[in-house]
């Protein structure tokens, strides 16, 4: 065909698919004056354990890595000397003569001549500095020079050409002392990413550093605090609860690796940090009080996972004397969150800083216990709630075992002695979205669901917009079954987006030292949880257009079928003290969608509303560290609403629709 021919065929083929008349539209009835089933107050909330650098290297704000010295046996990873003029400086590790037992290792700086030498931090892929900023910063040192000169303290760009802020710590003396200091930026600097913290010295003689720390501004100003912005895409999910410490991390991969919440608390020098599952190290910076006070800052209610006697290399112990120090120490934990200044552990905490008791309302017993091939858990999981319940009757228990994901179905939950189980699911959209009703007929009878971590995993190091496809397909189930499923939420949170910086992929907001972003299932998350009425409106559905399921590699190695499923995911609930009503409809497919909705039953309904459209040109679309706003919600003003109206929802598209309803 000639070139003319095929480009006018082209055209007409093109001008022919515009015109072509969109899909015939689904139709959605809400059942307006039916009462409906109530929504969980508490269904979205976050999950968080150590893991692709979360805390250190993430929320947490400490800026120095490595602050003592215990990341590697042999080098002072992340440190450098910057040598002195004749070049015969030298650093090294030195065990001799350590501040006190958490902090066993010093770094050594040894100078031949006068002349300045320094240390240097590379922090956690770099430093970030900003323009006008003041950083609070600390670090024990002693040295062998009488009457000592000044150590100046610089924080300088990664060529070492500028330095953004400098200033001098005195009185250094041959004993161990902490020494604190502020460091401020100029106001007319350009922020940047990989800056280092530098120690240096002039006199000659050696030098001895212990727990080097350095910390921006914080959200609210906590000491030892976290960085502000992460804290502002969590604080904007309005999440109800934090899960913590894990996950896998709280179980670590031997027993002496778990998360020891004893050694977690108190002072910073006073925290030895421990080797996480995940393969790189915990300062502990994030002791089980900054996790609580982090709950704090949000308005969320900590939701506590304990450690239940079984560690990630399949060690456990068996229900009896042996498993007691772990159930007591549990028990010291609550105490710890819960109790007042009169009781031990209550008033250890009033001691860290924090007099008033935390409200806990749920504890996990375990992560993933289902892993234990023994089939211990039953007895470890009874011997723990028969403690706490005997102390803490309130306290509603939950176990790890038991639910219908692919863990738990393996063995039964403890017999009647389980009211809360966490199912765990990590899928495809295709799967999110085939099993998006899979609630839809669970037994009300049992017990109730908690979805402790779940996600689709497609896209990394934050997932694309397919994924978020999938977690609103998922989010319609867990919301319409919110009666059942009374908490969920979302896993991996963090991610450092360096290389190195993950260890799972597939993950809801990333980083730099510098900036952070939320993935499109970040935002697909916030607009379901900050749009929630209280009692889920039932919903009569025609002429639901239909998709076929997409085989995993093992679904179709087992021989198995695509499936026909549905391609439009839907759930609306209505908020009963301001009148509004929330529809969520989540369009799979790559062309546009009308859909009618008719309010049945309703009273008066409003002309106006408000609708937020998540969409992107293709579902491998994403957000990411240079492009960290390429889909997030358009917020409109829409007109024409009525008992009956419709709306077009874009391809592959995340619409919530809000309008006035009696
Ligand atoms: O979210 C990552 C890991 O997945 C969690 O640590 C663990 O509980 C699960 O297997």
């Amino acid at each position: 065909m000639p070139y003319l021919s095929y480009l006018k065929t082209l055209a007409a083929c093109l001008f022919l698919s515009l015109q072509l008349p969109a899909q015939s539209p689904a139709i959605l009835t809400l059942h307006m004056n039916e009462p409906g089933t109530p929504v969980s107050p508490g269904l979205y909330g976050l999950m968080t354990e150590e893991i692709n650098y979360s805390y250190d290297g993430g929320l947490y704000g400490e800026l120095i890595r490595n602050r003592t010295f215990q990341d590697s046996a042999k080098t002072a990873a992340f440190w450098h000397l910057q040598q002195a003029p004749d070049g015969k400086s030298s650093i090294s590790l030195d065990k001799k003569d350590p501040v006190n037992p958490s902090l066993p290792v010093s770094l050594r700086l040894d100078l031949e001549k006068d002349g300045k030498t320094a240390i240097a931090n590379e922090g956690y892929w770099g430093i970030p500095v900003r323009p006008a900023t003041t950083y609070q910063g600390s670090f024990y040192a002693k040295s062998s020079v009488a009457g000592s000169q000044p150590l100046i303290v610089i924080l300088e760009s990664a060529d070492g050409k500028t330095a953004f802020a400098s200033t001098e710590v005195t009185g250094i003396t041959s004993q161990w002392q902490r020494y604190n200091f502020t460091i401020t930026t100029a106001p007319g600097m350009q922020p940047a990413k990989d800056a280092r913290f530098v120690i240096a010295a002039r006199k000659q003689g050696s030098y001895w550093f212990s727990l080097v720390s350095l910390f921006p501004p914080t959200f609210k100003d906590r000491p030892n605090g976290n960085r502000s912005d992460i804290m502002q895409l969590l604080a904007d999910m309005h999440p109800a609860f934090l899960r913590f410490p894990g996950g896998n991390y709280l179980e670590g991969q031997i027993f002496s690796a778990r998360f020891n919440w004893k050694k977690t608390i108190g002072p910073i020098d006073q925290r030895p940090g421990h080797l996480s599952p995940w393969k790189y190290r915990s300062t502990d910076g994030m002791g089980l009080l900054e996790f609580l006070g982090w709950c704090e800052d949000l308005n969320m209610e900590p939701l506590l996972a304990v450690f239940a006697g079984y560690t990630l290399n399949r060690d456990y112990l068996e229900a009896g004397p042996f498993l007691q120090p772990f159930v007591d120490d549990a028990l010291d934990e609550i105490e710890y969150v819960t109790g007042d200044v009169n009781t031990k552990w209550g008033a250890q905490r009033a001691k860290d800083g924090h007099p008033r008791p935390f409200t806990l309302r749920y504890v996990e017993i375990g992560n993933e216990d289902a892993f234990d091939v023994s089939g211990s858990y039953e007895g470890r999981y009874t011997q723990f709630y028969a403690a706490i319940k005997a102390k803490y009757p309130s306290l509603q228990i939950i176990s790890t075992v038991g639910g219908k994901d692919p863990l738990g179905g393996r063995f039964p939950a403890p017999q009647n002695k389980t009211e809360i189980v966490d199912e765990h699911y990590y899928r495809t959209a295709s799967e999110m979205e085939e099993n998006a009703k899979q609630y839809d007929s669970y037994d009300r009878k049992g017990p109730k669901i908690f979805v402790g971590e779940w996600a689709t995993r497609e896209g990394y190091p934050t997932t694309n917009f397919n994924a978020a496809l999938g977690d609103a397909a998922w989010m319609t189930g867990m919301e319409r079954n919110s009666d059942l499923v009374i908490m969920s939420c979302y896993a991996p949170l963090f991610v450092n987006v360096n290389p190195g910086g993950m260890q799972w992929k597939s993950n809801l907001i990333g980083y730099d030292a510098l900036n952070a972003f939320g993935s499109p299932a970040y935002y697909a998350q916030k607009l379901f949880s900050t749009h929630i009425g209280d009692s889920v409106i039932k919903i009569t559905a025609d002429n639901i257009p239909t998709q076929l399921t997409k085989l995993t590699a093992r679904d179709s190695s087992a021989g198995l079928q695509p499936k026909s499923i549905d391609a439009l995911f839907f759930v609306a609930t209505r908020d009963s003290k301001k009148n509004m009503v929330y529809i969520k409809i989540v369009n799979t497919q790559p062309t546009a969608q009308p859909v009618k909705i008719n309010l049945e039953g309703s009273g008066k309904v409003s002309r106006n509303g408000t609708e937020w459209v998540l969409k992107a040109d293709k579902p491998e679309d994403t957000n990411s560290i240079t492009e960290p706003q390429k889909i997030v919600p358009i917020q409109s003003a829409i007109k024409g609403l009525g008992k009956t109206f419709t709306r077009t929802l874009p391809p592959w598209s995340i619409t919530v629709l809000q309008l006035e309803a009696r």
